[in-house]
């Protein structure tokens, strides 16, 4: 094989006349009789190569052969495209590469299972089954690229701040992040299992018990969980851990990492500090704890201006302490069409919603199946708190405060998907803090951590943690963007006291405590430094900040919405003799 002198990228119309190798993939030929044109294809991009028969009979005569995605070593002379010709979207557009020699490496059979040209997308089954040749494509591959260049800018500025990149166990014990495990059964300890990580939650703080100071890791996470479109069973973490810090060190080191990676990656400046919020802001104002700041269409509260009619099913949430949460859409009575307004009902209902009531504003009134339960001064009173005008479009939902913003959230979100008020270049980061340390397990009738077992109360609080625990607020912060949680992290527990008194409120026994956690508990004991962190989402950074539709689309080989890999087919059955040596025997239903 010849060995490529340049790639395909490399060549411009400086080297005219010079004599070139290039190794790659045929994109694409266009056989014009006399002449043969091929894009040729290597990491760097396109070159079009011509096969004239006046410069080499037997390369023109050979690439009669070619079939799209041969992988050929080619030999030509560089020459000027004809005037007209040029293609300035690439940056060897302005040449072309007259063959004088073809050497076929590799054939492709035809038809090839997907088109790689962008316009003829395939679907995304076929596309993830043959999934070699869908990196293939352009944007794939570009996301790849650029998800490389991301998190060397994250590894990068880590390292200038002083932190080690220390790797922790795949296989280890289960420690929580609120989903299933995936395990690993042992073969030498029959009836055992390792947990593949849900994230290296304990072994980051048992290093800061070991004395490292500043820990970071491009961490691997396994999680069992259903998927959502921003979510994948394994995925990856630019994860953090730091001793002798509190909130706002953490906050500003990741921040500070945020706007280097990003500048690095993407050229856009960011800047810094993010806006705060609390918990209780983000979901009053977007009934959402990772509000997309993008679009305003704050949740307004119409509570006291809908209180007092004759209305029973107002009237019953109100009893009950519930609220009732209102968007307005300026000008939105004839943007919404009633096929509109079902689906936002439909979201409102996601959410625990019974329902959604809609205003159309007219003649200083409303248009609704409800005006005629509501007063004069109740019309007045939303009109006023709202400000809106005619053609406006109000929407309502009353109940639970949580029921209620959350379901607001979701129509504020889908209101703002119907108007393309979601500007995909604007780069909104934010912190949500002040989370709840506990969210109510209704199943099982008592408090839940909201993050993890580790996260540390606010001080003004631990009083509180036996009387009223759903009152306690958390050291824990939330890294958005544009409306998606890319990252979050806490202030950790460090005192074996405040750690036991937490398994305590979780209902976590002693000894359950000592069979889950024992090695932290125990490194509590021998001089555990206060210590705090973070994770990022690296595949929703990527997702966002290359403008991918999917987090798939960031991944070299990602899972189905099924957990299923359709290339390798992973999950897949297992001999009995593996069966037999891990001790197991299954028991499936029929
Ligand atoms: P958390 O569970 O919030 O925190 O995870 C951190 C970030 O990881 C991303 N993420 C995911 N990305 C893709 N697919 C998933 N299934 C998935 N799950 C989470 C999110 C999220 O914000 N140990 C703590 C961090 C800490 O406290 O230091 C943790 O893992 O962007």
């Amino acid at each position: 094989m010849k060995k490529r002198t340049h790639a395909c990228q490399e060549l411009n119309e400086k080297m005219v006349g010079q004599t070139v190798v290039l190794n790659g993939w045929v994109a694409n030929r266009r056989d014009h009789g006399s002449l043969i044109f091929i894009d040729l294809r290597d990491r760097s991009g396109l070159c079009q190569i011509v096969f004239n028969p006046k410069n080499s009979q037997k390369a023109h005569k050979d690439s009669e052969e070619l079939g799209k995605e041969f992988v050929v070593s080619l030999t030509g002379n560089v020459s000027l495209r004809p005037k007209g010709t040029e293609n300035p979207k690439i940056a060897s557009g302005k040449i072309e590469v007259e063959a004088i020699d073809l050497e076929i490496l590799n054939k492709a059979e035809q038809p090839l299972p997907i088109e790689l040209d962008a316009h003829v997308l395939a679907s995304e089954e076929q596309r993830l089954k043959y999934r070699f040749l869908d990196l293939r494509r352009e944007q794939l591959k570009n996301n790849l690229i650029f998800r490389h260049h991301m998190i060397k800018a994250f590894r990068d500025f880590f390292d200038k701040e002083g932190f080690l990149e220390i790797e922790t166990p795949i296989m280890a014990k289960s420690t929580p992040e609120g989903s299933r495990d995936y395990l690993v059964p042992s073969r030498v300890h029959p009836g055992k299992f390792y947990a593949l990580p849900q994230s290296p939650q304990i072994f980051k703080q048992l290093l800061m018990v070991a004395g490292f100071e500043k820990y970071m890791q491009v961490a691997r996470c396994f999680r069992d969980e259903d998927l959502r479109s921003d979510r994948q069973p394994e995925f990856t973490q630019i994860d953090l851990e730091m001793s002798f810090v509190n909130e706002n060190d953490v906050i500003d080191v990741t921040e500070r990492s945020l706007a280097f990676a990003v500048e690095k990656s993407t050229g856009k400046k960011v800047s810094t500090p993010f806006v705060r919020m609390t918990f209780a802001n983000a979901m009053d104002q977007f009934g959402s704890d990772k509000p997309d700041t993008r679009f305003d269409l704050k949740l307004l509260d119409v509570t006291d201006e809908l209180s007092g009619s004759e209305f029973q099913v107002l009237e019953s949430v109100f009893k009950n302490h519930g609220k009732a949460k209102a968007v307005v859409v300026s000008d939105g009575a004839e943007k919404f069409s009633k096929g509109d307004l079902e689906k936002l009902t439909d979201a409102a209902k996601v959410y625990g919603a019974k329902g959604l009531f809609t205003f159309k504003v007219k003649d200083k009134s409303f248009e609704s199946s409800i005006t005629k339960f509501l007063s004069e001064k109740q019309i007045k009173g939303v009109l006023k708190k709202t400000a809106a005008k005619d053609n406006d479009l109000i929407l309502v939902v009353a109940d639970e405060w949580e029921t209620a913003c959350t379901a607001m959230g979701a129509v504020r979100l889908k209101i703002g998907e119907k108007l393309g008020l979601m500007d995909p270049n604007k780069l909104n980061f934010l912190w949500v803090i002040d989370f709840p340390l506990y969210v109510w397990d209704k199943e099982e009738n008592r408090p839940a951590a909201n993050h993890h077992p580790f996260t540390r109360p606010k001080k003004e609080f631990f009083s509180l943690m036996d009387s009223d625990p759903m009152k306690v607020l958390a050291e824990a912060y939330d890294c958005v963007l544009n409306g998606s949680e890319v990252g979050g992290g806490s202030i950790r527990i460090h005192e074996r006291a405040l750690q036991e008194k937490m398994f305590g409120i979780l209902k976590i026994s002693p000894s359950e405590a000592e069979r889950r956690f024992g090695f932290l508990l125990s490194a509590f004991r021998y001089g555990a430094p206060p210590h705090g962190g973070l994770a990022l989402g690296v595949d929703r950074l990527a997702t966002i900040l290359t403008h991918s539709e999917s987090i798939r689309d960031v991944i070299a080989f990602p899972k189905n919405k099924a957990a299923i890999s359709l290339m390798d087919e992973a999950p897949d059955i297992v001999d009995q003799k593996q069966l037999r040596e891990l001790h197991l025997k299954l028991d499936l239903d029929k």
